[in-house]
């Protein structure tokens, strides 16, 4: 940054005591972490270290890598907005506001599909609904060499 190399940093897969070492050692501010986080996953209190610090969450797996597909939540919700569960998925992580979504896809399609969740609104109940969605085994990534996750069920 300071050889003007990048114009902003991040971090990923960082829990929210990592967050704060870094953001207290780093000379420069950090803009965002990526860490998984879709329906089944809460990364409530990452989310919060995140927003002391100013700093947006970059959602990994926000189809849960296709599991969200066939969610009977998701699909109902979904029927109301003229919409798939992917769509719903997306919309829902857009709307926390602090939380930017980067889905994969192999098929033009998708990604077509996935990019189109900006001509409708989840009400709040919906939001709380598909929250509610949560459970202690959402998560997908996790590797012997994970940190000790600070997700809460
Ligand atoms: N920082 C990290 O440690 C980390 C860890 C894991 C992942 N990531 C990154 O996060 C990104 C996404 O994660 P991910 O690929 O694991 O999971 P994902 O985006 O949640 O899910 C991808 C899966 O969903 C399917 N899919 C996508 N759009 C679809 C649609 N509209 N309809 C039906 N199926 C659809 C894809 O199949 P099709 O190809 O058939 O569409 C693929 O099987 C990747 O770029 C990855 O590199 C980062």
């Amino acid at each position: 940054m300071d050889q003007g190399l990048t114009r902003n940093i991040g971090i990923s897969n960082f829990t929210a005591r990592q967050i704060d070492e870094a953001v207290a050692v780093s000379r420069h501010s950090l803009v965002t972490n990526q860490v998984e986080y879709h329906p089944f996953l809460n990364q409530t209190r990452v989310r919060d270290t995140l927003g002391r610090h100013n700093m947006a969450l970059t959602a990994y797996c926000p189809l849960a890598q296709g599991q969200v597909f066939g969610n009977d939540t998701l699909q109902e919700i979904g029927k109301r907005h003229a919409k798939n569960e992917g769509q719903v998925a997306i919309r829902w992580l857009l709307q926390h506001g602090d939380v930017i979504a980067i889905p994969r896809s192999s098929k033009a399609d998708h990604v077509a599909s996935n990019f189109n969740v900006f001509d409708f609104e989840l009400s709040t109940s919906e939001m709380k609904q598909i929250s509610d969605l949560y459970t202690p085994e959402g998560r997908l990534i996790n590797p012997s060499f994970a940190p000790d996750w600070d997700s809460v069920a």
